[in-house]
Protein backbone atom coordinates (compact mmCIF):
# COMPACT_ATOMS: atom_id res chain seq x y z
CA UNK A 1 0.00 0.00 0.00
CA UNK A 2 2.73 2.46 1.10
CA UNK A 3 4.63 1.63 -2.40
CA UNK A 4 1.41 2.30 -4.07
CA UNK A 5 1.04 5.55 -2.52
CA UNK A 6 4.63 6.69 -3.25
CA UNK A 7 4.37 5.86 -6.81
CA UNK A 8 1.14 7.91 -7.40
CA UNK A 9 2.97 10.66 -5.57
CA UNK A 10 5.88 10.01 -8.26
CA UNK A 11 3.23 10.12 -11.10
CA UNK A 12 2.31 13.31 -9.84
CA UNK A 13 5.64 14.82 -10.58
CA UNK A 14 5.54 16.84 -14.40
CA UNK A 15 8.26 16.70 -16.71
CA UNK A 16 10.28 13.40 -15.83
CA UNK A 17 7.58 11.45 -17.08
CA UNK A 18 6.64 13.40 -20.27
CA UNK A 19 8.98 11.28 -22.31
CA UNK A 20 8.69 7.57 -22.07
CA UNK A 21 12.75 6.29 -22.05
CA UNK A 22 13.70 5.37 -18.78
CA UNK A 23 17.82 5.58 -17.75
CA UNK A 24 19.34 5.03 -14.54
CA UNK A 25 19.97 8.40 -14.30
CA UNK A 26 16.17 9.65 -15.12
CA UNK A 27 15.22 7.39 -12.16
CA UNK A 28 17.92 8.40 -9.97
CA UNK A 29 16.68 12.25 -10.51
CA UNK A 30 13.23 11.03 -9.65
CA UNK A 31 13.72 9.26 -6.48
CA UNK A 32 15.82 12.38 -5.82
CA UNK A 33 13.39 14.65 -5.58
CA UNK A 34 10.74 12.43 -4.15
CA UNK A 35 13.13 12.27 -1.11
CA UNK A 36 13.73 16.37 -1.13
CA UNK A 37 14.07 17.18 2.28
CA UNK A 38 14.93 20.96 2.63
CA UNK A 39 15.87 20.65 6.58
CA UNK A 40 18.71 18.49 6.86
CA UNK A 41 21.90 19.72 7.45
CA UNK A 42 23.91 22.48 8.73
CA UNK A 43 21.30 25.95 8.96
CA UNK A 44 23.82 28.46 7.63
CA UNK A 45 25.99 29.09 4.96
CA UNK A 46 29.39 31.60 5.04
CA UNK A 47 29.30 34.40 2.92
CA UNK A 48 32.59 33.27 0.35
CA UNK A 49 33.58 32.09 -2.73
CA UNK A 50 31.50 29.33 -4.50
CA UNK A 51 33.79 26.33 -5.95
CA UNK A 52 32.67 23.73 -7.88
CA UNK A 53 35.12 20.83 -8.71
CA UNK A 54 34.61 18.38 -11.18
CA UNK A 55 31.01 18.62 -11.00
CA UNK A 56 28.80 16.79 -14.31
CA UNK A 57 25.48 16.61 -14.51
CA UNK A 58 22.64 15.32 -17.10
CA UNK A 59 18.81 15.50 -17.88
CA UNK A 60 18.36 12.30 -18.90
CA UNK A 61 21.10 9.77 -21.05
CA UNK A 62 23.26 12.78 -22.18
CA UNK A 63 25.82 14.69 -19.98
CA UNK A 64 25.16 18.40 -20.21
CA UNK A 65 27.13 19.30 -17.69
CA UNK A 66 30.62 17.78 -17.81
CA UNK A 67 33.58 17.81 -15.44
CA UNK A 68 33.24 21.32 -14.94
CA UNK A 69 35.65 22.83 -12.26
CA UNK A 70 35.66 26.86 -11.59
CA UNK A 71 35.47 29.13 -8.65
CA UNK A 72 33.00 32.01 -8.61
CA UNK A 73 34.63 35.42 -6.95
CA UNK A 74 32.83 36.62 -3.52
CA UNK A 75 31.45 40.02 -4.10
CA UNK A 76 32.07 39.89 -7.55
CA UNK A 77 30.07 39.97 -10.91
CA UNK A 78 30.77 37.02 -13.05
CA UNK A 79 29.37 36.23 -16.27
CA UNK A 80 28.25 32.72 -17.83
CA UNK A 81 28.63 33.22 -21.46
CA UNK A 82 28.37 30.02 -24.49
CA UNK A 83 25.83 29.11 -27.13
CA UNK A 84 22.62 27.96 -26.88
CA UNK A 85 22.55 24.72 -24.96
CA UNK A 86 25.77 24.87 -23.58
CA UNK A 87 24.57 24.55 -19.85
CA UNK A 88 24.52 28.14 -18.75
CA UNK A 89 21.46 27.97 -16.97
CA UNK A 90 22.02 24.35 -16.03
CA UNK A 91 24.90 25.09 -14.51
CA UNK A 92 23.59 27.73 -12.43
CA UNK A 93 20.46 25.41 -11.23
CA UNK A 94 23.22 22.92 -9.74
CA UNK A 95 24.74 25.80 -7.90
CA UNK A 96 21.52 27.18 -6.47
CA UNK A 97 20.66 23.41 -6.16
CA UNK A 98 17.42 23.10 -7.93
CA UNK A 99 19.26 20.22 -9.28
CA UNK A 100 21.59 17.70 -7.80
CA UNK A 101 24.48 17.42 -9.03
CA UNK A 102 25.53 13.78 -9.95
CA UNK A 103 29.22 13.80 -9.61
CA UNK A 104 31.90 16.44 -7.97
CA UNK A 105 31.78 18.88 -5.39
CA UNK A 106 29.47 22.24 -4.68
CA UNK A 107 31.15 24.29 -1.56
CA UNK A 108 30.38 27.82 -0.93
CA UNK A 109 33.67 28.65 1.38
CA UNK A 110 34.73 25.86 3.75
CA UNK A 111 30.91 25.06 3.42
CA UNK A 112 30.34 21.55 1.22
CA UNK A 113 26.28 21.49 -0.76
CA UNK A 114 26.42 18.17 0.79
CA UNK A 115 26.42 19.41 4.49
CA UNK A 116 23.80 22.31 4.35
CA UNK A 117 20.23 21.99 4.46
CA UNK A 118 18.70 22.68 1.05
CA UNK A 119 16.35 25.68 3.11
CA UNK A 120 19.65 27.18 4.11
CA UNK A 121 21.63 27.12 0.77
CA UNK A 122 18.69 28.08 -1.14
CA UNK A 123 17.59 31.52 0.92
CA UNK A 124 21.09 32.61 -0.11
CA UNK A 125 20.33 32.66 -4.06
CA UNK A 126 17.71 34.72 -5.88
CA UNK A 127 17.04 35.30 -9.53
CA UNK A 128 15.87 37.80 -11.55
CA UNK A 129 15.08 36.22 -15.37
CA UNK A 130 13.01 37.69 -18.09
CA UNK A 131 10.31 35.55 -17.05
CA UNK A 132 8.69 37.24 -13.67
CA UNK A 133 6.94 34.91 -11.30
CA UNK A 134 4.52 37.69 -10.82
CA UNK A 135 1.05 36.02 -9.49
CA UNK A 136 -2.66 37.01 -9.54
CA UNK A 137 -2.82 39.25 -6.11
CA UNK A 138 -1.65 42.72 -4.58
CA UNK A 139 1.43 44.07 -5.40
CA UNK A 140 2.01 44.11 -1.73
CA UNK A 141 1.91 40.40 -1.75
CA UNK A 142 3.62 39.85 -5.01
CA UNK A 143 6.68 41.52 -3.47
CA UNK A 144 6.32 39.73 0.16
CA UNK A 145 6.20 36.67 -1.31
CA UNK A 146 8.86 34.01 0.01
CA UNK A 147 10.54 36.17 2.64
CA UNK A 148 10.99 34.62 5.59
CA UNK A 149 9.51 36.34 8.50
CA UNK A 150 6.98 38.78 8.50
CA UNK A 151 8.18 42.38 6.24
CA UNK A 152 7.88 45.25 8.34
CA UNK A 153 6.22 48.23 6.69
CA UNK A 154 9.25 50.07 6.29
CA UNK A 155 11.24 47.21 4.76
CA UNK A 156 8.62 47.46 1.97
CA UNK A 157 8.68 50.70 1.59
CA UNK A 158 12.75 50.69 1.35
CA UNK A 159 12.31 47.94 -1.30
CA UNK A 160 9.65 49.83 -3.64
CA UNK A 161 12.44 52.73 -3.36
CA UNK A 162 14.73 51.17 -4.33
CA UNK A 163 13.70 48.52 -6.81
CA UNK A 164 12.72 52.03 -8.78
CA UNK A 165 8.78 51.32 -8.30
CA UNK A 166 7.58 54.25 -6.38
CA UNK A 167 6.17 55.90 -9.11
CA UNK A 168 5.10 53.10 -10.32
CA UNK A 169 2.67 51.96 -6.78
CA UNK A 170 1.41 55.42 -6.77
CA UNK A 171 0.31 55.28 -10.11
CA UNK A 172 -2.01 52.72 -9.20
CA UNK A 173 -5.47 52.25 -7.44
CA UNK A 174 -4.77 51.54 -3.94
CA UNK A 175 -1.10 51.45 -4.17
CA UNK A 176 0.68 48.33 -2.91
CA UNK A 177 -2.70 46.88 -2.27
CA UNK A 178 -3.37 47.11 -5.78
CA UNK A 179 -4.25 43.95 -7.63
CA UNK A 180 -2.73 42.34 -9.87
CA UNK A 181 -4.10 39.90 -12.97
CA UNK A 182 -3.63 36.47 -13.50
CA UNK A 183 0.30 36.19 -15.14
CA UNK A 184 0.61 40.36 -14.03
CA UNK A 185 -1.79 41.52 -15.84
CA UNK A 186 -1.73 44.98 -15.18
CA UNK A 187 1.82 45.61 -15.29
CA UNK A 188 4.15 46.12 -17.77
CA UNK A 189 7.12 43.21 -18.50
CA UNK A 190 8.97 45.92 -16.79
CA UNK A 191 7.22 46.88 -13.92
CA UNK A 192 6.89 43.32 -13.09
CA UNK A 193 10.89 43.12 -13.21
CA UNK A 194 10.87 45.46 -11.03
CA UNK A 195 8.27 43.63 -8.88
CA UNK A 196 11.06 40.69 -8.78
CA UNK A 197 13.57 43.24 -8.00
CA UNK A 198 11.87 44.53 -4.69
CA UNK A 199 11.18 40.90 -4.05
CA UNK A 200 14.79 40.19 -4.02
CA UNK A 201 15.92 42.68 -2.36
CA UNK A 202 13.83 41.26 0.91
CA UNK A 203 15.01 38.40 0.44
CA UNK A 204 18.35 40.15 0.51
CA UNK A 205 20.19 37.02 -0.82
CA UNK A 206 24.56 36.52 -0.66
CA UNK A 207 24.00 35.60 -4.34
CA UNK A 208 22.26 37.40 -7.04
CA UNK A 209 21.62 35.18 -10.33
CA UNK A 210 20.83 37.38 -14.37
CA UNK A 211 19.26 35.37 -16.21
CA UNK A 212 18.88 37.39 -19.13
CA UNK A 213 17.05 39.76 -17.07
CA UNK A 214 17.16 42.72 -19.34
CA UNK A 215 16.25 41.13 -22.57
CA UNK A 216 13.51 42.03 -24.67
CA UNK A 217 12.80 45.87 -23.06
CA UNK A 218 12.91 48.89 -24.87
CA UNK A 219 15.76 51.19 -23.95
CA UNK A 220 13.43 53.53 -21.59
CA UNK A 221 12.61 50.33 -19.58
CA UNK A 222 15.71 48.82 -19.69
CA UNK A 223 17.30 51.93 -18.09
CA UNK A 224 14.20 51.72 -14.87
CA UNK A 225 15.01 48.10 -14.62
CA UNK A 226 18.70 48.85 -14.30
CA UNK A 227 18.27 51.44 -11.83
CA UNK A 228 16.78 49.02 -9.68
CA UNK A 229 18.98 46.03 -10.49
CA UNK A 230 21.93 48.07 -9.63
CA UNK A 231 20.80 48.71 -6.18
CA UNK A 232 20.07 44.71 -5.70
CA UNK A 233 23.60 43.85 -7.43
CA UNK A 234 25.24 46.14 -4.66
CA UNK A 235 27.81 44.06 -1.98
CA UNK A 236 26.59 40.97 -3.82
CA UNK A 237 27.96 37.89 -5.59
CA UNK A 238 26.12 38.03 -8.90
CA UNK A 239 25.93 35.57 -11.38
CA UNK A 240 24.88 37.26 -14.73
CA UNK A 241 23.90 34.71 -18.05
CA UNK A 242 25.11 37.46 -20.33
CA UNK A 243 24.04 37.77 -23.83
CA UNK A 244 25.68 41.64 -24.93
CA UNK A 245 29.02 42.21 -25.00
CA UNK A 246 28.87 45.50 -22.83
CA UNK A 247 27.90 42.95 -19.70
CA UNK A 248 30.60 40.55 -20.33
CA UNK A 249 33.04 43.20 -20.76
CA UNK A 250 31.80 44.98 -17.65
CA UNK A 251 31.63 41.74 -15.63
CA UNK A 252 34.86 41.05 -13.15
CA UNK A 253 35.18 37.28 -13.95
CA UNK A 254 33.74 35.05 -17.31
CA UNK A 255 33.37 31.33 -17.21
CA UNK A 256 32.65 30.41 -20.50
CA UNK A 257 31.03 27.29 -21.52
CA UNK A 258 31.35 24.85 -24.51
CA UNK A 259 28.98 21.84 -24.66
CA UNK A 260 28.51 21.49 -21.22
CA UNK A 261 32.67 21.76 -20.87
CA UNK A 262 34.38 24.68 -18.95
CA UNK A 263 36.21 26.32 -22.40
CA UNK A 264 38.25 28.65 -19.74
CA UNK A 265 37.72 31.10 -17.33
CA UNK A 266 39.19 34.52 -16.08
CA UNK A 267 38.95 38.36 -16.51
CA UNK A 268 37.24 39.23 -19.98
CA UNK A 269 40.89 40.94 -20.80
CA UNK A 270 42.40 37.43 -20.11
CA UNK A 271 39.39 35.84 -22.05
CA UNK A 272 39.86 38.08 -24.83
CA UNK A 273 44.40 36.97 -24.74
CA UNK A 274 43.88 33.51 -24.54
CA UNK A 275 40.54 32.18 -25.76
CA UNK A 276 39.63 31.94 -29.02
CA UNK A 277 36.11 30.45 -28.18
CA UNK A 278 35.89 33.30 -26.32
CA UNK A 279 36.69 35.43 -29.35
CA UNK A 280 34.52 33.73 -31.41
CA UNK A 281 31.24 34.39 -29.14
CA UNK A 282 31.95 37.79 -28.30
CA UNK A 283 32.28 38.70 -32.16
CA UNK A 284 28.97 37.38 -33.06
CA UNK A 285 26.76 39.27 -30.39
N1 LIG B 1 14.52 20.15 -18.13
C1 LIG B 1 15.27 19.61 -19.10
N2 LIG B 1 15.10 18.32 -19.50
C2 LIG B 1 15.86 17.77 -20.44
N3 LIG B 1 16.86 18.41 -21.09
C3 LIG B 1 17.07 19.69 -20.76
C4 LIG B 1 16.29 20.37 -19.75
N4 LIG B 1 16.74 21.64 -19.64
C5 LIG B 1 17.75 21.76 -20.54
N5 LIG B 1 17.95 20.60 -21.21
C6 LIG B 1 18.99 20.35 -22.21
O1 LIG B 1 20.25 20.56 -21.60
C7 LIG B 1 21.14 21.24 -22.46
C8 LIG B 1 21.64 22.51 -21.81
O2 LIG B 1 20.52 23.37 -21.61
P1 LIG B 1 20.61 24.77 -20.89
O3 LIG B 1 19.23 25.29 -20.79
O4 LIG B 1 21.39 24.63 -19.64
O5 LIG B 1 21.47 25.60 -21.94
P2 LIG B 1 21.73 27.17 -22.04
O6 LIG B 1 23.18 27.34 -22.26
O7 LIG B 1 21.12 27.85 -20.87
O8 LIG B 1 20.95 27.52 -23.38
P3 LIG B 1 20.21 28.90 -23.82
O9 LIG B 1 21.27 29.85 -24.26
O10 LIG B 1 19.38 28.46 -24.97
O11 LIG B 1 19.38 29.37 -22.67
C9 LIG B 1 20.38 21.45 -23.76
O12 LIG B 1 20.73 20.42 -24.64
C10 LIG B 1 18.94 21.35 -23.34
O13 LIG B 1 18.16 20.86 -24.41
MG1 LIG C 1 19.55 29.29 -20.65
Amino acid sequence: MALELTLVGIMTLPSYFASAAGGSRKLKSIFAMKEEDTETGAASVPTDDITLKDVTFGYQETTVIDHVSVVIPKGKVTAVIGPNGSGKSTLIKLIDRLYPAEGGDLRIGEADASDVSLKAWRSQFAVVSQNTAVFAGTIRSNICYGAAEPVSEEALRRAVRLANLEEVVASRQGGLDYEVGVKGAGLSGGEQQRVAIARALLKDPQVLILDEATANLDAKTEAEVKKGLNELMKGRTVIEIAHNYAAIRDADYVVVLDQGRLADSGSPGEMEERCAFYRQMTRQI
